[in-house]
């Protein structure tokens, strides 16, 4: 008898946990975090609640949270689907498995022909099947922070920079999350060597995906691929260049990397100490925490902590010109911000952002500019034609001149574009006035901009696709007689040009002329 009753215990343990492995629960938060080569790691979170067989919860990718539309579990199988919105569109994705002793089996299954970039740590590769093991984590883990209530608003003083547009180089269009020191280096000597350097082009940026975690005392720190800002941030400079670096105010950036959410004047202070020279400030997450009605709070929290930094750090606002960001930039003393989503490599996308910029033209002067986006020239994505026109037009349009293909790679004719100092004097004229539309006939436009020097440039753009006679008469422009015309991509003189010009001017191409009184 006694020895039955020792026995017993053991039998009722051992039946107890077979029962809980029959009846499998996912209820619970389970996190998948998939490690990316730079150290980091980009994690999912599965929210979880089971009842009988039914399954119900949230699925979490950085910090979207997407409810789950139906779920279902059968022994220790189970299956649910969630809606995600790509560029507008619904799609539906599945998410099957089962529970075994190490976790949830998670087979994610994408809508057939989904199309799209994981650009996050360890992403990179193509939607596909995905498989990964999620494992129980406490429910909190993951969550986005409360929110710290924004700053009561005041005007932070101007920073004394970007007089001009600022001119330079920025590695997200063409490295996205694969730049590291080796490349950044490399970039600063292509700089000095082609001649880039010289001719205005002064930032070295690095964007989205330099980060690491926060130490213990909240210090953010690098990942891998950059082992020591500061060493960078001496050799950037032992070229005479400067450098720029990239955060944003929510806890994450778009790329999923540690944002500047709650440490903005740690932040500032660690990009001071490293010898940063201008910062890209990207809201992206800080959505999940403020409304856009809070943008002006939460950017002049961080204007005022570089401002507290002792730096000049250049402020490059980037907020995809939401909440009308022109009219409150300049007050967190802001250097330029973003007027559009992003740019990509092709004739529509530029087109369509660049031909768009016309009504913003009052806000742009000395010390402030409105930012169309970084340059694609060289990328591959347009011919020289449309390259010549995004040059001419964003150059018209006094923006930001960031260069974002591989400098160390570049062919003659990406030089020839990048490096027409002719075409750069254009955007880096000290008058500061943003060009405007004034005319237009069908798909040929002409835009005109008002030099410092009394000169006028204007650009007889195509945006059809057949050549098209452009004809433009400067009493139409606001000059009687031209004394001189200078054709600005011929780098030639036009005579018998005193009161107009006429050209043919090849599809989505330009005619860039500057015209002396
Ligand atoms: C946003 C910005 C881009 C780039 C990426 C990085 O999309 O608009 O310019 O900085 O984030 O993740």
């Amino acid at each position: 008898m006694k020895r039955l009753t020792r026995v017993f215990p053991v039998f009722g343990l051992t039946f107890a946990l077979a029962i809980s492995a029959l009846a499998a629960d996912l209820t619970g938060s389970w996190v998948f975090r998939r490690p990316g080569p730079d150290g980091t790691s980009n994690d999912t979170y599965f929210r979880l609640k089971q009842n009988g067989n039914e399954l119900s919860g949230d699925v979490q990718q950085r910090l979207n949270l997407r409810k789950i539309d139906s779920g279902s579990i059968d022994g220790n199988h189970f299956r649910f689907q969630v809606t995600t919105s790509f560029g507008g569109q619904s799609r539906v994705m599945t998410y099957e498995g089962t529970l075994e002793s190490d976790g949830l089996h998670v087979k994610m299954i994408p809508p057939p022909g989904m199309p799209g970039r994981g650009r996050g740590p360890g992403g990179g590769g193509r939607f596909g099947p995905t498989e990964m093991v999620a494992v129980k984590t406490s429910d909190n883990e993951g969550l986005p922070p409360a929110r710290i209530p924004p700053p009561a608003l005041h005007d932070v003083k101007y920073n004394g920079l970007a007089k001009t547009p600022p001119m330079g180089w920025n590695s997200w269009n063409h490295f996205h999350g694969q730049i590291d020191d080796a490349a950044v280096r490399g970039v600063a000597d292509a700089m000095v060597s082609t001649g880039m350097k010289d001719a205005g082009y002064i930032y070295v940026n690095i964007d989205d995906t330099w980060q690491g975690k926060r130490d213990a005392s909240g210090n953010i720190t690098t990942n891998h691929r950059f082992p020591d800002m500061k060493a960078l941030t001496d050799y950037v400079h032992s070229k005479g260049l400067r450098i720029g670096i990239y955060s944003g105010p929510g806890p994450l950036t778009c790329a999923g990397y540690e944002g500047s959410y709650g440490h903005e004047e740690q932040d500032a202070n660690q990009y001071a100490r490293w010898g940063f020279d201008y910062l890209k400030y990207d809201w992206c997450s800080a959505s999940a925490i403020y409304q856009d009605s809070d943008m002006q709070a939460v950017y002049q929290k961080m204007g005022d902590a570089l401002e507290h930094s002792g730096r000049p750090i250049l402020f490059s606002l980037c907020q995809y010109g939401r909440d009308n960001v022109w009219d409150w930039g300049p007050k967190v003393s802001g250097n330029s911000w973003r007027t559009t989503g992003d740019i990509q490599d092709n004739w529509r996308s530029m087109s369509t952002i660049g031909f768009s910029q016309n009504d913003l033209a009052k806000w742009a002067a000395p010390g402030h500019w409105n930012d169309p986006d970084m340059l694609e020239v060289g990328n591959g994505g347009m011919t020289a034609d449309e390259y010549r026109t995004h040059m001419t037009l964003w150059s018209m349009l006094a923006a930001p001149l960031l260069a974002g293909n591989d400098i160390r790679s570049m062919n003659d004719e990406t030089k020839s574009i990048l490096l027409n100092r002719e075409v750069i004097a254009l955007d880096q004229d000290r008058a500061g006035h943003q060009g405007h539309r004034a005319a237009q006939n069908g798909e040929t436009e002409i835009w005109v901009k008002d030099l410092a020097n009394g000169d006028i440039a204007i650009a007889m753009f195509n945006r059809g696709d057949s050549p098209a006679d452009i004809k433009a008469a400067w009493a139409d422009l606001g000059m009687k007689r031209a004394k001189k015309v200078r054709d600005l991509w011929a780098h030639k003189d036009i005579a018998d040009a005193a009161t107009g010009y006429s050209a043919t001017v090849p599809s989505h191409g330009v005619v860039a002329l500057r015209i002396s009184k």
